[in-house]
């Protein structure tokens, strides 16, 4: 298995990167053709892992993430799945409801995909460097101590630091927790893509994707709502017999589940968010 680390060299236009397909085909079609119409190459497209999870069609997602070309992370969902274990690595506790929604979506994954598409996950790097306008860049699935840690806005930033500190990058830019946010932490910053695969549990159907933006010597972080076909999405579930929790998730915009979030983010559950953008002062290094 391939676990280095990517480095993918310095850029110089904008770049687009997402998290968390989750099998969702519908909104991984939105995300390639938004993309498109953004005009940002496919080698400028990021996504940082978790192609698979609880939406219905994992293997014709893999394949058109595949075929598009874009960069792929491997999330804990490709690392279990290629490796064959029993569970999908999130760390849900024994008996919480994630864990027993999770013993629902994840075997029906592993059964659907083929076994070129487990390879195919075991051989992603689990992180990548890149760098622009004088800052480097970092992206990673989770947190940089683990594949599966959770990172929410609200953990302390002492313990952002701490994880920070395992980063020699200005930039570290993660997934997984599946809510966008971003915070400045001295000079270093921490972002979260969001996902495009389910709603941010805000109560509205969108995902979230975010550009990093070079303008004016600086470098603009946003995020961005990703608006598809929620309710194909679902019908996609239900034909193929998927009337899990996540299935309503698609079209009500709220998890099914909330084990994992702290006190903060539980309590913003159904109130639609709105990330606000991040300016990164550009630095010339000799
Ligand atoms: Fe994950």
């Amino acid at each position: 298995m391939n676990h280095t680390l990517l480095n993918l060299g310095r850029f110089e236009e904008q770049l687009l990167i997402f998290g968390g397909p989750y099998g969702n085909l519908q909104a991984t079609q939105a995300v390639l053709q938004e993309s498109e119409k953004l005009g940002i190459p496919v080698s400028h497209v990021i996504c940082n892992g978790d192609c698979v999870a609880y939406c219905a069609q994992p293997e014709e997602t893999v394949d058109l993430i595949r075929s598009s070309g874009i960069t792929v992370l491997m999330g804990n969902c490709e690392q279990s799945l290629a490796d064959g274990r029993e569970n999908c690595g999130c760390g849900f506790e024994t008996g919480t409801s994630c864990s027993l929604l999770a013993e629902d979506w994840y075997p029906y994954c592993a059964e659907q995909l083929s076994i070129d598409a487990k390879r195919w996950m075991g051989s992603l790097p689990k992180g990548l460097f890149f760098d622009l306008e004088g800052r480097r860049f970092q992206i990673v699935h989770g947190g940089l101590s683990a594949i599966n840690r959770f990172i929410f806005a609200s953990m302390p930033t002492d313990e952002k630091l701490k994880e920070m500190a395992l980063s020699d990058a200005d930039v570290v830019i993660g997934g997984h927790a599946g809510l966008p946010f971003g915070e400045q932490l001295g000079e270093r910053y921490w972002l979260n893509s969001g996902v495009i695969g389910m709603p941010a549990n805000d109560g509205t159907q969108d995902g979230w994707y975010l550009l990093i933006i070079p303008e004016e010597g600086n470098v603009r972080c946003e995020w961005h709502r990703l608006s598809y076909n929620a309710r194909a999405a679902q019908s996609a579930m239900h034909k193929l017999n998927r009337f899990n929790g996540y299935a309503e998730t698609l079209l009500s915009g709220v998890w099914p589940s909330m084990d994992i979030l702290p006190d903060k983010e539980f309590s913003q559950r159904g109130r639609a968010i709105s990330p606000e953008s991040i300016t990164i002062p550009i630095v010339n290094r000799a």
